[in-house]
């Protein structure tokens, strides 16, 4: 199939509005299946996406706060990475401090594309960074970033650079990491830059503390998609009889967040009746570390080129600038 054939404009319409059945259908399928799952984007409904901002300040998830000291302190490679007239194109836009930096940093930039599913959040950001950054043209494009999109043609010719912070790669399976990659390839174009925030393996109880933190902000976030299952589609999970269970697993280098079943329990669900063991689990969330090598392996086979790693004087995080000098790779034929 062609590039054409694959990628849809993406127009600023709320893909929030077809939710309803999708989610249904999502929930189903993830609480019927072997072992239990639920999908992580239903993790960022209002409730959920203002305790992630909380756990982003919580003392003991260092992530935020060692990326953000990283991007500060090289702010003059960002702006070296940023000649004039070049775009900042951004997966999954956040409501971010991290942004901020990077458009203060790359003084010469001409324009900002936030890339984000929610045309309202996007609205919201936009108009907030307008005013902030008066300078630079602001041209949010709604949509699905892990899927094929396209760039406004008016930065199509402009030096490109991605952004793609908040190690939010770690979440994805290594192959949808290295798929993501690919597809950023493309919609990027040849001679473009990606900086990846990419969260790196660690000690196991630094990590294990990250993912739980004493003030039980991350299990209130976890367990909230069982309060957005309950008020969305009518389920009546038992808050109390749910436990959030967060892990490092050492083989393949991942937390694993899980919301275990404190006893054997029927709930139903969308006229589904599913069962749960004492201790049975939904699977939540995985978050990937990777060392430097490790990904730099990743995005090499993804046709990136690394240039350079940034990390933070504990070696807890890294942010990677790739460059794209070859063409982008072609999507596989389906
Ligand atoms: N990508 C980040 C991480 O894995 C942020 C994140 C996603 C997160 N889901 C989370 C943080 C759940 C805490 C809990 O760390």
């Amino acid at each position: 199939m062609s590039m054409t054939a694959l990628a849809r404009t993406a127009l600023p319409v709320e893909p929030d509005r077809l939710d309803a059945t999708a989610f249904a259908a999502d929930v189903v399928a993830g609480l019927t299946a072997m072992p239990k799952r639920l999908p992580p984007k239903y993790f960022y409904d209002s409730a959920g996406s203002e305790l992630f901002e909380r756990i982003t300040t919580l003392p003991e998830y260092y992530p935020t706060r060692c990326e953000l000291g990283i991007l500060r302190e090289h702010a003059d490679d960002i702006a070296d990475l940023a000649p004039t007239g070049s775009a900042l194109i951004e997966f999954g836009s956040g409501a971010s401090t991290k942004t901020r930096i990077v458009l203060r940093a790359a003084k010469n930039l001409a324009t900002y594309v936030p890339v984000d599913i929610s045309a309202e959040f996007l609205r919201q950001q936009a108009d907030a960074l307008k005013s902030e950054f008066p300078g630079i043209a602001m041209l949010p494009v709604a949509a699905d970033f892990g899927r094929p999109f396209e760039l406004p043609v008016t930065v199509r010719s402009a030096p490109r650079i991605g952004f793609f912070p908040g190690s939010t790669i770690g979440n994805l399976e290594p192959h949808e990491a290295a798929a993501f990659l690919r597809q950023a390839a493309r919609i990027l174009g040849r001679g473009a830059r990606l900086v990846v925030g990419v969260d790196l393996i660690k000690d196991a109880d630094v990590l294990h503390n990250a993912y739980n933190d004493s003030q039980g902000v991350t299990a209130q976030f976890n367990k909230n998609l069982l309060v957005r299952i309950n008020r969305e589609l009518g389920a009546r999970f038992n808050l109390e009889a749910f436990e959030h269970h967060a892990f490092f697993n050492r083989e393949r280098n991942r937390i694993e967040m899980h919301l275990a079943s404190l006893k054997r329990q029927r709930v139903a669900v969308c006229g589904e009746r599913i069962e749960f063991k004492v201790g049975e689990t939904i699977h939540t969330e995985n978050s990937y570390k990777y060392s430097v090598e490790s990904f730099s392996c990743l995005a090499r086979g993804a046709g990136w080129t690394p240039v350079s790693t940034w990390t933070d004087r504990n070696d807890y995080f890294s942010v990677h600038v790739l460059s794209l000098n070859d063409e982008p790779p072609q999507p596989s034929a389906p």
